[in-house]
């Protein structure tokens, strides 16, 4: 049984076969419409959990196609409304789901609590994004990147805003698929220093530039994210957009990076602050290839957890 709980404690080969695997199953639907079954059911008699303690709508939706595109069924769990949310414990929950269905995926708070229900569960369980990380994103912005622009090795990222759950992602990214990224950021919003160590233990350089338009120069792909995620408390709010302004992705900062460069946002975007609707809207941006690519590279995560 595998879990898919974070890219950097997944192995490097597996990693590369689930974003060889979403690409073609990709091209195996092109001009298929978006109801109908994938030729190859491998998720037929096979129910699934999609458990969100969080708002969603990428994650919910692209889980609940990809696993009817596959032949399987799903049933979709706010964690309110479950006895989870009203002190039921995560590792009894985990051992009651496990009777029912073949796959637990989860969007929580804390990382401990899937690590817990990880631990507890008798099925594989994919991480939906934490509050450290959000592995099943950054899949799908590899898949992006490299129908694009090929392979992703070697390329340098910037990642401009807050050192934030996706940030963290990206600098697992970084290290198993081995392409360089710069932070640039307040200080007080780095990113999880674990995660720039496992980048920098694998190879791959990672640098921290506080002058946002610096650290664009040469940019492959410039990367940003939310300045208040959801785990953010609402009195960070007005503290957070001073600090992280000077860090917005216009077309200024773009103009820094490679002509060829790509704008990538994992989405929701609060449009006009991050990034502007001109960058958003414009030539470089892929962010709506991002979102679509997120059905691709989860069913290639289903097949790998389920092992089918
Ligand atoms: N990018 C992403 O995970 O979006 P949702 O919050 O809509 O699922
Ligand atoms: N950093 C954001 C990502 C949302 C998909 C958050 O955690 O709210």
């Amino acid at each position: 049984m595998k879990h898919f709980l974070d890219i950097h404690k997944t192995e490097q080969s597996d990693l590369r076969t689930m974003i060889d695997q979403a690409i073609a199953m990709k091209d195996a639907r092109n001009g298929r419409p978006k109801g109908t079954p994938d030729d190859e059911t491998p998720l037929a008699g096979r129910m699934v959990a999609l458990i969100f303690e969080k708002p969603s709508t990428r994650t919910r939706v692209s889980f609940d196609v990809g696993v009817r595109q596959m032949g399987g069924q799903t049933m979709i769990l706010s964690g309110k409304e479950m006895q989870l949310g009203h002190g039921e414990s995560i590792a009894d929950t985990a051992r009651v789901l496990s009777r029912f269905v073949d796959l637990i995926m989860l969007r929580t708070f804390e990382e401990a609590t899937l690590l817990e229900m990880a631990e507890h569960a008798t099925v594989p369980v994919i991480n939906g994004l934490t509050d450290a990380s959000h592995p099943c994103q950054i899949m799908a912005d590899i898949v992006t990147y490299e129908e694009h622009r090929g392979p992703i090795a070697g390329h340098k990222f910037v990642w401009s805003g807050d050192g934030n759950n996706v940030c963290s992602s990206w600098l697992h990214a970084a290290g198993q698929f081995g392409f360089d990224l710069t932070f640039t950021g307040p200080e007080t919003l780095d990113p999880d220093p674990r995660a720039v160590a496992f980048a920098r233990e694998r190879g791959s350089k990672v640098e921290i530039v506080r002058d946002p338009f610096e650290a664009a120069k040469g940019a492959d792909a410039i990367v940003t994210d939310t300045w208040v995620s959801m785990h953010d408390p609402e009195s960070a709010r007005e503290r957070r957009h001073n600090q992280l302004r000077p860090y917005q992705v216009n077309a200024e900062m773009m103009a820094k990076a490679k002509p060829d460069s790509l704008f990538m946002h994992c989405l929701p975007a609060h449009r006009n602050e991050e990034a502007t609707n001109e960058v958003m809207d414009g030539p470089h941006s892929v962010i709506f290839d991002e979102s679509e690519n997120r059905l691709h590279a989860q069913k290639a995560i289903l097949r790998y957890c389920l092992g089918v």
